[in-house]
């Protein structure tokens, strides 16, 4: 996703500092173009020479060093970077770029940038609540950096606070949300439904299917990537929420029916990727279910459609996409349930085939619509979710 993109990283004194080698060897492994500016300060606590192993770059400590391979390298390297990181960012390097001090190569590549600077501050959780750093953080916000918070937790210095550093994936995160991708859904609002229901039989047992929800989990992560605001309506899985959505979690299908129905109205793109169980128990047991008999059976009721409900009351403008999981007729059966449920889309997949269907990392999907269907190769779930987007898009009903 950052094939062809500078990144810089710039890196104050903080013992954070270490965690940076992790954050330029991932964006290296996305296909970036790394290059590291170092504080004195930060020398300290991890040596330039980590950083020109893991980026093939030349890392930058001095302003004034002669031997350097750009011309006038910190106005070049602000200027055409396409996202500049400065994390840690000590008390120090607030002050200084807050106040317009430029006095070393971090500060003065900061001045002539163009990109989104992001700027993850990271310090002694008492210096962190300082007004003084608190006012700088307000002021470099007003001015347009983003302010990457602190978390909490166990500090070097032995306090418990807020300053830490946040996770290496989620500062590449960052960078990917700043610059990964063309933001072609910027404005949109789209919902995305994930995962599997559960339908309780009595306080110990449910009914469920095989989903693990990595699919919808893709398309939520890939629109918001894109510049959607993207919620992220699903069932429980083993995922992280992504970051930058607003994930609501739910158990069962009546939950799900709810919570899609409280968000739906106001969407550009519904995508209705969960495995909503057409069934549940028509009456959950309060106590534990004891063994009897040799058989038993359970009696089941049929679910609500959620997404035969959202097609009915579709708003000019909505575009409606649903998934289908088959084992045979694929396309048949599919086509059968757009017109059914008043589909703009719908993304088939057969369990059968290899590289499709549940928990694994790709898919197979066929998308399709009234007057078509585009047949996709085997290919991760993102990339598959990013294909899905562009259709949605290509389409143009949007
Ligand atoms: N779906 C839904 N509510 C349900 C059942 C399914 O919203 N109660 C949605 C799924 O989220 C998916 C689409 O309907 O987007 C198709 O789901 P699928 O299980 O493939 O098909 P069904 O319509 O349930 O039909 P069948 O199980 O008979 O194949």
């Amino acid at each position: 996703m950052l094939t062809g993109k500078r990144i810089v990283l710039g890196i104050s004194g903080g013992i954070a500092a270490y965690k940076m080698a992790n954050v330029a060897s991932m964006l290296v492994k996305l296909g970036a173009d790394v290059h590291v500016i170092m504080t004195e300060a930060a020398t300290h606590f991890i040596t330039p020479e980590t950083f020109e192993v893991l980026t093939k770059n030349r890392c930058y400590t001095d302003t004034f060093d002669r031997g350097m391979d750009m011309h006038v390298p910190h106005v070049t390297l602000g200027t055409t970077a396409d996202c500049f990181l400065i994390a840690p960012a000590s008390a120090d390097i607030l002050g200084k770029i807050a106040n317009g001090i430029a006095d070393d190569m971090l500060t003065t590549t900061v001045l002539p940038a163009k990109c989104p600077v992001l700027i993850a501050p990271s310090m002694n959780v008492h210096m962190y609540e300082n007004p003084i750093v608190q006012d700088n953080m307000r002021k470099l916000a007003s001015y347009g950096y983003e302010i990457i918070e602190a978390d909490c937790g166990f500090l070097a210095c032995r306090d418990t606070g807020k300053g830490k550093l946040p996770p290496e994936k989620d500062l590449v995160e960052y960078i990917l949300r700043a610059c990964g991708k063309t933001k072609d859904l910027q404005g949109k609002k789209i919902l995305v439904t994930a995962g599997a229901t559960k339908e309780a039989i009595d306080p110990v047992r449910y009914i469920t299917n095989h989903s693990t929800g990595k699919m919808g989990y893709a398309v939520a992560r890939m629109a918001m990537l894109r510049g959607a605001d993207v919620t992220l309506i699903s069932g429980e899985t083993t995922i992280d929420a992504p970051m930058f959505v607003n994930t609501i979690r739910v158990k069962s299908a009546k939950d799900m029916f709810d919570a899609v129905m409280s968000y739906s109205e106001n969407q550009d793109i519904i995508v209705k990727a969960a495995a909503v169980a057409d069934y549940r128990p028509v009456s959950t047991a309060d106590e534990k279910i004891k063994k009897n008999d040799s058989t038993m059976n359970i009696e089941l009721e049929k679910t609500d459609d959620i997404l035969k409900a959202l097609g009915e009351r579709k708003k000019a403008g909505q575009f409606l996409c649903g998934f289908s999981m088959e084992t045979e007729n694929m396309i048949e059966n599919s086509r059968a349930k757009l017109e059914k449920k008043n589909l703009d889309m719908i993304a088939a997949n057969n369990l059968k085939v290899a590289g499709a269907g549940f928990a694994g990392d790709t898919n197979v999907l066929t998308l399709i619509t009234k007057d078509g269907q585009c047949e996709l190769p085997m290919m991760s779930k993102e990339e598959a979710a990013d294909r899905l987007l562009d259709e949605i898009l290509n389409r143009g009903v949007i």
